[in-house]
């Protein structure tokens, strides 16, 4: 349901509007950090396109946001695991003036890397990496021509070194902060922002898709207001505390040195009931 309570204030609500409206794409707006971002964004009066593959969850949204925030909306339930996903948001938005691609979809999978079922690090690939370029290009392209528009991309805590027992993850993060970063600065002169968002622990769908146990989450909606705050203004956001202070904290190691403290920092979060064999659940469309 959508919480009535968000009360984007004024000044936020309008920078918003006016800078990536009057309509969003946002992605993985079924669940997390997605869904809320898709409130925050609601509350600021702009018109969304909502897509992930649950379409009940995707439709209930839609209703509530039309109800409480006055927006427009169109749902669109896909798979961003399949190819031709990004082609279909695209075209089915031709005709609409988006601002802003919110590209928060994503799963990880936690585990022994060989014990990882492959089609489900593969599929992981597909969606954290395939898809969120697919998308980037088409809705790049078209905020270039309108000199204005916005990117939001999710990195993690993860992605700045190697991290055991979650690799194939945290390299699809790592993938988009680099991806992100060089974005910034190759569209920030054609008027497109871009900010990667490199949250810590985020209360959501994540941890029982991946099959991990987080403490010391913050709350998606949290997540979703610092990082719509950064666009515009800064590359990178690391939204909690836990991201903040492995900045810091880790920025004097060595790579090498700071993945053997998120060895130490994921060895609590993956520790899996199955003795540690890697588990990665579909859900259905
Ligand atoms: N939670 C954390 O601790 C955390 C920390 C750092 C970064 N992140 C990143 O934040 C992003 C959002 O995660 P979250 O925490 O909000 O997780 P979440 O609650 O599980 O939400 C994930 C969203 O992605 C959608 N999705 C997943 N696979 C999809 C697919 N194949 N096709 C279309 N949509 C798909 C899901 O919708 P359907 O299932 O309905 O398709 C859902 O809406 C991810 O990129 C994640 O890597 C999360």
């Amino acid at each position: 349901m959508v919480d009535s309570n968000v009360a984007a204030a004024p000044a936020r609500a309008k920078r918003l509007r006016l800078g990536y409206g009057p309509w969003a794409v946002v992605t993985g707006a079924s669940d997390g950090i997605g869904k809320a971002m898709a409130i925050e964004l609601a509350a600021a009066g702009i018109n969304l396109v909502l897509v992930a593959r649950r379409q009940e969850r995707l439709d209930a949204l839609a209703s509530g946001l039309k109800a409480t925030y006055r927006v427009d909306t169109r749902v669109l339930a896909l798979d961003l695991a399949q190819p031709a996903a990004a082609a279909t948001i695209a075209s089915e938005t031709s005709a609409l003036d988006v601002g802003l691609l919110a590209a928060i979809a994503g799963f990880g999978t936690s585990g022994n890397f060989v014990d990882c079922p492959r089609d489900g690090e593969l599929e992981m690939i597909d969606v954290n990496c395939r898809a969120v370029v697919d998308l980037a290009h088409r809705f790049a392209a078209r905020f270039a021509a309108r000199r204005r528009g916005g990117l939001v991309l999710m990195s993690s805590l993860v992605a700045f070194q190697g991290v055991p027992r979650a690799a194939t993850y945290a390299a699809t993060k790592a993938f988009i902060q680099s991806f992100a970063e060089g974005l910034r600065l190759e569209l920030g002169h054609l008027g497109v922002d871009v900010v990667a968002s490199a949250p810590g622990p985020v209360r959501s769908g994540f941890e029982a898709r991946a099959d991990m146990q987080m403490s010391a989450a913050i709350d998606p909606a949290t997540a979703a207001r610092q990082t719509l705050a950064a666009l515009g203004r800064r590359g990178t956001v690391r939204p909690g505390f836990l991201s903040k202070f492995l900045e810091a904290s880790l920025a004097p190691l060595p790579r090498w040195g700071r993945s053997r403290i998120m060895a130490i920092v994921m060895g609590g979060m993956t520790r899996h009931q199955d003795g540690g064999k890697g588990r990665q659940e579909r859900r259905p469309a």
